[in-house]
């Protein structure tokens, strides 16, 4: 068994996972503080990490029915995400590990959102391609086995395509965090309204989504108070069909060009009725993990560990965060 802590962003996540994939346990805090800011807060993340992080690890291991002597290793995010939130996880990581003797094995978070997919139930086996969004990261990549050896095809330039839905959510007069909301409203209106760009100019298989948000708040003025309020749900359902077709043609390119006929979704951005629908459409052998996967969590930090080398005592207290990019060796 892995006890993993996930603390990259905004949630206090610790899960247990058995070797085989089976999830024992995985636990979720949720930090609503920051929407009230209209995003996450890096300092305010930090701090509740700090205090949430103990009581979090407990209940995982109770709901798990085991204990830390009877652990196989503990795993932990080490990036990419925002440094200090990461640190907090690290150094619970590593105190845990240090007191009971048990190795520890640093993941990286995009890694963990891959390996999502093969938890049980009905794990999806290599290769496939895997189309991660969420408020962080936007990815296309390649996955040719279980092992952390997966290809990136395209990544996004600018915005996330959850910060494409959260921006938009804002202009037109939605909460935060603004996808479930957008998606709401534009069930009630005309997704073939307006033309929202749809990222053509960009070439190969990387995304924009800024162009987007830009092309939303012209359309608001360009419209007037009156009519942008009348034509709400029709202007939120043109949108999120350009979002929508933004990631589409690139999955469609990336299975034209790899001939693999196999997609995964992960990401909070997964939970989109109609991106799954589309998605379907293209790839008919599609898999969703549930949605407490697909979010950032810790039972896909645990599923990454099994097949990573844990680190022994003393080697991993020289471990460190990173923010962006590749893990460093
Ligand atoms: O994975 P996640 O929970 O957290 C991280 O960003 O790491 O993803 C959150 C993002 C937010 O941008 C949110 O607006 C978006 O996922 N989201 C959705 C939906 N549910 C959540 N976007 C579109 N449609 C949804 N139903
Ligand atoms: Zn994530």
């Amino acid at each position: 068994m892995i006890l993993a802590i996930e603390t990259s962003c905004d949630d206090t996540c610790a899960a247990v996972v058995s070797r085989a994939g089976d999830v024992l346990s995985n636990v979720i805090s949720s930090q609503g503080v920051h929407d009230r800011y209209g995003g996450v807060v890096p300092e305010i993340a930090s701090r509740h990490h700090l205090e949430l992080t103990g009581a979090v690890v407990d209940d995982a291991l109770r709901q798990a029915g085991t204990t830390l002597p009877q652990l196989d290793a503990v795993a932990v995010t080490q990036g990419p995400g925002l440094v200090g939130a990461l640190l907090v996880g690290i150094a619970t990581g590593k105190a845990l590990a240090a007191a009971h003797g048990l190795p520890l094995i640093p993941v990286d978070h995009l890694y963990g959102h891959v390996a999502a997919s093969f938890l049980n139930p009905g794990p999806i086996e290599p290769p496939f391609l895997i189309l991660i969004a969420s408020g962080g990261h936007t990815l296309l990549a390649h996955v040719t086995e279980h092992g952390p050896h997966w290809r990136v095809l395209g990544s996004t330039l600018d915005d996330a395509a959850g910060e494409a839905f959260d921006k938009g959510a804002r202009l037109l007069g939605l909460g935060y965090p603004g996808g479930p909301a957008l998606q709401k409203l534009a069930s009630e209106g005309d997704p073939h309204a307006y033309r929202f760009p749809v990222a053509a100019q960009v070439q190969g298989l990387d995304f924009s989504f800024s162009g987007l948000k830009t092309a939303l708040l012209y359309k608001l003025r360009e419209l007037g108070e009156e009519e942008s309020e009348a034509r709400r749900a029709d202007l939120a359902a043109s949108y999120q069909r350009a979002i929508v077709e933004t990631l589409a043609r690139r999955v469609a390119r990336a299975r034209r060009e790899t001939g693999i006929e196999r997609l995964a979704l992960g990401g909070g951005v997964a939970a989109n009725g109609p991106l799954r629908e589309r998605m379907r459409e293209l790839v008919p052998d599609l898999h969703v993990p549930p949605r407490e996967l697909c979010t950032d969590n810790a039972a896909m930090i645990a599923s990454a560990a099994r097949f990573l080398r844990p680190q022994p005592f003393p080697s991993y207290l020289q471990l460190d965060a990173f923010s962006s990019g590749e893990r460093p060796l």
